[in-house]
């Protein structure tokens, strides 16, 4: 059944359609410890959800696990739940992640409703049926295609997170940018992400989900087109899990940033990207995300953790590039000596 992604500017009413509209002989809302405080506290009077039980997990990628996941089942069971139920999934990615995993797996699926709080998950991981766990040390190793019934996006959630979080968000906002066209990638690194005007980013969301939405739509296992949403990922993933083996973790958009300036690089010299725009979007990234600090002799670990990456095999490391905004190449290999190259590019700076 189609995903319904659904702009909302009236919560309570948007959902009480959504919720009726899906098989709800019970409902459940999963939250993790800071949503059930932050978010769930925001629509618990809500007459449309006035018989639901709430399950609350932990909070951060950390409970991203099958513990937690054995967890949901077992509160879904123990709370009478059939194959007729309906999950409501509030918070971040690792929320709608694994929140999505457990509803389609539970009694070989039920239906499941998004309402994403963070900017990550409202342009990115609530929309497209991406749903799994991490597991044996791997980020979303386990997992399954399977979209919700309806994405809620509220940007009233926006108010509730903090400066890291929404820059988090960001980055993948600016991916949709650069994937998408020139007027989108010039309003995101026009705005001023140092005082966010909460409405004002509420609209450039609408056209980042449209972009992701139009993408899923074209092909949604992610066969083609839909590998341009893994622009600045390879890289971005390399950085994420290096960071955490650090000990040193950092937010996925943060890591998504990191990678964007060594793909654009890479998009320079292999297909011609526009050194000027290549420049403008790494300013934006220097002046908004900082600099990830590492040598070269975490290189070879970059590199073994991009050979780890479910996109890549052994051989072969893939990339999305860009010719230009908008202009798209999938199915790009770089050698060694290019990825060290870009790294190399990364740490000297501009
Ligand atoms: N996060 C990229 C995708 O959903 O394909």
């Amino acid at each position: 059944m189609e995903q319904r992604i659904i702009l909302s500017k009236n919560l309570n009413g948007d959902l009480a359609t959504a919720i009726s509209e899906c098989e709800h002989d019970r409902l459940f809302v999963l939250a993790d410890t800071t949503t059930a405080q932050t978010c769930w506290t925001r629509i618990v009077d809500y007459r449309c959800l006035k018989d639901a039980q709430l399950i609350t997990i932990g909070a951060t990628d950390a409970h991203k696990s099958l513990e937690t996941l054995s967890a949901v089942w077992k509160a879904l069971g123990d709370g009478g739940a059939t194959r007729h139920s309906c999950l409501i999934n509030l918070g971040g990615g690792m929320v709608t992640d694994l929140g999505g995993f457990a509803a389609s797996t539970f009694k070989r699926g039920i239906d499941f409703i998004n309402i994403p709080t963070t900017l990550l998950a409202m342009v990115d991981a609530s929309v497209g049926g991406k749903t799994g766990i991490n597991f044996n040390g791997l980020k979303n190793e386990i997992g399954a295609f399977c979209e919700s019934r309806f994405v809620i996006l509220d940007t009233m959630f926006l108010q509730t997170l903090d400066e890291p979080n929404i820059r988090s968000g960001y980055a993948e906002m600016l991916k949709h940018g650069l994937i998408h066209d020139k007027q989108m990638w010039a309003k995101l690194i026009n705005f001023d992400l140092q005082r966010p005007n909460l409405q004002q980013l509420g609209h450039l969301v609408a056209d980042s989900v449209e972009v992701k939405e139009r993408l899923v739509a074209e092909d949604p296992t992610e066969q083609g087109i839909r590998k341009a949403l893994n622009l600045g990922h390879t890289f971005g993933h390399a950085f994420e899990s290096w960071a955490l083996q650090q000990g040193r973790p950092i937010l996925h958009g943060y890591a998504v940033a990191y990678g964007l300036v060594c793909e654009l690089y890479l998009s320079a010299v292999k297909a011609k990207f526009p050194m000027d725009r290549m420049r403008q979007t790494i300013s934006f990234i220097k002046e908004h995300y900082g600099q990830l600090a590492f040598g070269c002799n975490d290189y070879e670990m970059l590199i073994q953790l991009m050979r780890h990456d479910k996109k890549n095999t052994a051989d072969v490391i893939n990339f999305t590039l860009l010719r230009n905004i908008g202009d798209i190449q999938i199915n790009q290999t770089a050698s060694e000596e290019e990825i060290c190259e870009a790294l190399d590019f990364y740490r000297d700076g501009l």
